[in-house]
């Protein structure tokens, strides 16, 4: 097993580089809607992934957000890549991004590699075997309350057209928590959850390649993952909450009080 995460840091390093190479430069932007980006630097960090993979693993299925649709016909293992999580951030030079990297095996997660190339962060687990960041481990934080606890979310790329339908939910929790942040990359609010510099986190809407890796982290460091009402979280599901453990309850009283 160790070998695939080896062959994910290398092609997370070649992803790495080229957006370390192109983050204050001026991107080609195209919108696959109002407000939903790609760049040039999303589909380049795309191809690289998925060809060292691909390589290494001619045998296994590949789901990659922009492009990339690989059924191998009886394999187990199926690999799901955000080329560039955050793009929205990079297409700013706002220096927080990411390239995530799952490792499916029978519809269970067993590998994440979450790769930060700007702080050089890299956030990684294997299924049983918990949580590192760049080698070390790493443990959720011990905040007990919802009144101390700070928090992150996001909003998908819908939100022009119904605001207050998310706005509900951060304004249960902005009531109760310390604090909220809202920094634009889904992969890495769940492993600073991991890695305790969050206690919570939830968001809606999110696609099974921004979550797959960074769900695993938050569970190996000792956190929960649960849909919005503490039941089973699927990545292929609408809702994802993610906290420490210790929060979770009062995060879940939060939401259905905004679902009143
Ligand atoms: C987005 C980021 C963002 C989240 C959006 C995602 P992308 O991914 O993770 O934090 O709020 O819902 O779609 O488009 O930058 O890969
Ligand atoms: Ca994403
Ligand atoms: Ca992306």
């Amino acid at each position: 097993m160790d070998h695939f995460l080896t062959v994910a840091w290398q092609a997370a390093r070649m992803a790495g580089a080229v957006i370390r190479d192109n983050w204050q430069r001026v991107h080609d932007i195209e919108y696959k809607s109002a407000i939903d980006l790609v760049t040039a630097t999303d589909r380049a960090c795309e191809e690289a992934i998925v060809a060292h993979l691909a390589k290494r693993y001619p045998g296994h299925s590949i789901l990659a957000e922009e492009a990339t649709a690989i059924v191998a016909p009886g394999s187990v293992y199926r690999w799901i890549v955000d080329p560039l999580d955050g793009t929205t951030n990079f297409a700013h030079s706002f220096p927080h991004v990411a390239i995530s990297i799952a490792l499916e095996r029978d519809k269970d997660i067993v590998l994440g590699l979450v790769y930060d190339p700007i702080h050089d962060e890299g956030f990684s687990a294997m299924k049983g075997e918990g949580a590192l960041l760049n080698d070390k481990p790493i443990g959720v934080s011990k905040t007990g309350e919802l009144d101390k606890a700070l928090l992150a979310t996001g909003f998908p790329y819908d939100h022009r057209e119904d605001p207050d339908y998310y706005l509900k939910y951060f304004r249960s929790l902005t009531r109760r928590a310390q604090g909220i942040r809202r920094a634009g990359s889904a992969a890495l609010d769940l492993c600073y959850v991991a890695a305790g510099r969050l206690d919570g986190f939830w968001e809606l809407k999110l696609k099974p390649w921004d979550i797959a890796a960074g769900a695993l982290i938050v569970v190996e460091a000792g956190g929960i993952v649960t849909n919005f009402s503490g039941g089973p979280f699927s990545i292929d599901g609408e809702e994802t909450l993610a906290s420490n453990g210790l929060i979770h309850g009062e995060m879940i009283s939060a939401i259905e009080e905004a679902e009143e």
